[in-house]
């Protein structure tokens, strides 16, 4: 199967104005598949689906949605109708606060769990439930580093991140013999308006090496059927900046399916 058809005829891209999403949803449409835009701000993104219609003569929806909010999904199912979604992207997901647990309002911090938690949750059971009935399609979660230990200023980013990332391999676990591809891509600094922004607040200076959202598109894409964990700017057999290695990661969850197939049985 080529692209198209695994993973359209419509795409859904969750946080997609600027920067990584932006650059997936180019991409995607690149591919010929039709585009759900969503994020909150509707100028940017009306922007976007008419720069993406013209660029690739596909469909563009774009949706103002708050991914925080708790009736997102019902939202999106709402505005999506009977479109088939083959492939969900999951990108809104940095953390705009950079501060210390305690110093930033409880109801703040439940708003990123929402979203990065919640939506994502309620998001892959209705979409993977659609997939997986049509035997193809993928659920591309973008991570961070940050999944693999927490630290000061990264309480709730990186322990949402590590839920994305356990939750992915299970699902990729249990989605892969049905058709269905799923990949947590856990990315390095990468050069986002969001990111640009956060820094100028705190005053400091852009890092060194920042990746660039298109590439960053270019190698999710790439590497989706070939999940369920990449890491920017390193290959599968190295463990760079993560415990330990992607590779080593896939055959653990391959170990575990077998021992699990012994109690639950092979289904
Ligand atoms: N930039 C980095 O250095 C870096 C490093 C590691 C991982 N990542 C990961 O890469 C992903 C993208 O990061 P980013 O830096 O581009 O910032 P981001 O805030 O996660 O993503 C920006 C996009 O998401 C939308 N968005 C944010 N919150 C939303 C909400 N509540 N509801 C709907 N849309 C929402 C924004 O549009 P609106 O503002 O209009 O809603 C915009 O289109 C995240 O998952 C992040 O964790 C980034």
């Amino acid at each position: 199967m080529d692209f198209s058809d695994r993973y359209g005829p419509w795409a859904i891209i969750a946080g997609a104005s600027e920067g990584v999403g932006r650059a997936f949803a180019h991409r995607i449409a690149g591919h010929g598949i039709n585009c759900v835009l969503i994020a909150r701000r509707e100028e940017p993104l009306a922007a976007l689906a008419q720069d993406i219609r013209n660029e690739s003569g596909v469909e563009c929806l774009a949706l103002s949605i708050d991914l925080c909010a708790p009736d997102a999904l019902a939202r999106i199912t709402a505005a999506v109708g009977t479109r088939e979604v083959g492939l969900f992207v999951s990108n809104a997901g940095a953390d705009p606060n950079g501060s210390h647990f305690l110093d930033t309002d409880i109801d703040v911090w439940m708003e990123q769990v929402n979203r990065n938690i919640g939506t994502l949750v309620r998001c892959s059971h209705h979409f993977g439930g659609l997939m997986r009935q049509r035997g193809r399609g993928g659920l591309l979660f973008i991570g961070s580093g940050a999944c693999y230990g927490g630290g000061s200023y990264m309480s709730v980013y990186s322990g949402s991140k590590a839920f994305a990332l356990c939750f992915a391999e299970s699902l990729w676990s249990e989605l892969r013999p049905q058709g269905v591809d799923v990949l947590f891509f856990a990315l390095g600094t990468t050069d986002t308006p969001a990111l640009r922004s956060l820094l100028a607040e705190k005053g400091l200076p852009l890092p060194p090496g920042l990746a660039s959202p298109d590439d960053v598109a270019q190698i999710g894409l790439a590497r989706l059927p070939h999940g369920p964990v990449r890491n920017w700017g390193t290959e599968d057999d190295v463990p760079g900046y993560a415990p330990n290695s992607p590779d080593a990661r896939r055959a653990r969850i391959l170990a575990i399916d077998e021992s699990s197939k012994r109690i639950f049985g092979d289904r």
